[in-house]
């Protein structure tokens, strides 16, 4: 695999990164509920802008894309060029390693 595209990652550095970058913004179980960000519990396989309760940009609703693995790993490197107009204050994580840490954590812990 290649540097432009997902592959299994570290779980365990995920949990840090989630925790140290996202974890102030999000919630990852469902009982948890939102935060400044909408709860990721059940992202994977699920279109933008789906969390009910949840006030998206229309930039975010309207992207129209399903959260997986390839979309996230695009996403998360730079989340205004993904989606412009998102409200998500968060410059992206650069490395793809970093990426991949991350989104093989996410997909366990938001099931
Ligand atoms: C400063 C707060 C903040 C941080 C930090 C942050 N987010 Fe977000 N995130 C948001 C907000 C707000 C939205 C909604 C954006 C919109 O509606 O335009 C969002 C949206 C998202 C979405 C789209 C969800 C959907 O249902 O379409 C994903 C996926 C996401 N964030 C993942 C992450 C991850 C992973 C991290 C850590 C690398 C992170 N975010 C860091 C605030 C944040």
């Amino acid at each position: 695999m290649g540097k432009d595209s997902f592959s299994d990652g570290d779980s365990k550095k995920g949990a840090g990164l989630f925790k140290t970058r996202c974890a102030q913004c999000h919630n990852l179980k469902e009982s948890e509920g939102n935060k400044i960000g909408p709860n990721l519990h059940g992202l994977f396989g699920r279109k933008t802008g789906q969390v009910e309760g949840f006030s998206y940009t229309d930039a975010n609703k309207q992207k129209g894309i399903t959260w997986a693995e390839d979309t996230l790993f695009e996403y998360l490197e730079n989340p205004k060029k993904y989606i412009p107009g998102t409200k998500m204050a968060f410059g992206g994580l650069k490395k793809a390693k970093d990426r991949n840490d991350l989104i093989t954590f996410l997909r366990d812990e938001t099931k």
